[in-house]
């Protein structure tokens, strides 16, 4: 098999404890080439990956015939600048969430990606979660019945501390919105489908953190209705004091239908609650050993930490989907589907209105 070679532009948290490892698990894949803006995050990616490559500038990188494909990991305020320069230039493409600060911008990205015929993946991470693959297989199969609630809740202590980037609005976009609730919103799409409108409300109850400003919004919530008839009602929230954090903290959704109930949170990843229609009350199931990897992973899942590792068979599907020639999942289609319910967030809390969402 042809080896492909890799390039990954930031060298910070998520990539050396997502994208690394990985990469480590796919056969017949290389990391080529590093960049990091900040010398000393490179030269310590450098030491840890013994990657020889390296440059702060991503123009170096995304150029070299050692690398057909990328993965952006910087602040999100650059992922369509660097998506675009290496989708022009013939390169796969995995992009950190949330692709971009805006919908037109990640639906160029999508678009130029499709007409260049490489491969474009969005980092939504937890549909990765065994669970949540799980879950959208039981309501394809009927078990939920026609939905009528979708119902996310994540909430993390973050208090008051200085999250640097993310809490800088033309760096990140968004606060808790594109952090946290972008993966909650593509839940939705996944497991019930378009979202026809919606209504939200942001607000930022610290505008100082740690002596820093924060001009990002620390807690959001959003209504909508989706396409299906069903409805959601979403909320996302940094100052949930007392809550920790990660896979600690309270990471909840909820889905209704006309047969039945279904429960998964991430902190859970072999194991769903679900109650039948009439019934006693919600019940744990456990997840199918089937369910436990992404099909064709070659990941142990007995191996490792299972609420990090599952993270791993993302860049698994990735070098699948450009060794096969096949669309990734989730695509940047995916991406700027969760952007478009974003930019209208914003939209309608700032307005107070009812926002529909693009055909
Ligand atoms: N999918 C997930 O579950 C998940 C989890 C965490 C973070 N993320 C996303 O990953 C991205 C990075 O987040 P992080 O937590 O790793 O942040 P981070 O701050 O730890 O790392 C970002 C890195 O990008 C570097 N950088 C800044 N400007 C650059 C430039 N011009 N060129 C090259 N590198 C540059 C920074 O020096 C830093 O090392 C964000 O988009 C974030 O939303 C996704």
């Amino acid at each position: 098999m042809e080896t492909i070679g890799v390039a990954i532009i930031g060298c910070g948290g998520i990539t050396l404890q997502n994208h690394l490892p990985g990469l480590a698990l796919c056969q017949d894949v290389k990391v080529t080439a590093l960049c990091d803006a900040d010398p000393a995050t490179l030269e310590r990616a450098r030491q840890q990956t013994g990657v020889q490559t390296v440059s702060t500038n991503y123009k170096d990188i995304v150029k070299r015939d050692d690398v057909q494909a990328i993965i952006i990991a910087t602040p999100n305020f650059l992922h369509p600048e660097i998506a675009l320069a290496a989708i022009a230039l013939g390169k796969h493409v995995l992009c950190e969430k949330p692709i971009a600060l805006n919908y037109t911008d990640a639906k160029a990205m999508a678009d130029a990606a499709e007409k260049a015929g490489v491969r474009h993946m969005t980092a939504f991470t937890y549909r990765f979660v065994p669970a949540m693959r799980y879950l959208a297989h039981l309501i394809a199969k009927g078990e939920m019945g026609k939905p009528y609630h979708y119902r996310s809740c994540r909430l993390q202590d973050w208090g008051t501390r200085n999250v640097g980037w993310r809490q800088i609005k033309k760096l990140a976009g968004t606060g808790e919105l594109g952090d946290m609730l972008s993966h909650r919103i593509d839940f939705a799409h996944h497991l019930v489908g378009p979202m026809k409108r919606i209504v939200a409300n942001v607000k930022n109850l610290t505008p100082m953190r740690d002596g820093a400003p924060n001009d990002t919004d620390d807690w959001v919530a959003i209504i909508a209705d989706f396409q299906s008839g069903a409805t959601g009602v979403l909320e996302s929230s940094k100052l949930a004091s007392g809550r920790n954090e990660s896979w600690r903290s309270l990471d909840y959704v909820e889905l209704n239908g006309t047969e039945g109930s279904f429960e998964f949170t991430t902190g859970k990843w072999n194991e769903l609650q679900y109650g039948k229609l009439g019934g006693p009350g919600m019940k744990p199931i456990e997840v199918p050993k089937e369910f436990w990897t992404w099909p064709g992973s070659p990941r142990d899942p007995k191996v490792g930490d299972p609420l990090v590792s599952f993270r791993y068979d993302q860049a698994w599907e990735f070098i699948d989907a450009i060794r096969n020639q096949r669309p990734c999942v989730p695509s940047f289609f995916d991406g700027a589907r969760a952007q478009a319910v974003m930019d209208g967030a914003l939209r309608s809390a700032e307005l107070g209105q009812w926002i529909e969402m693009p055909k």
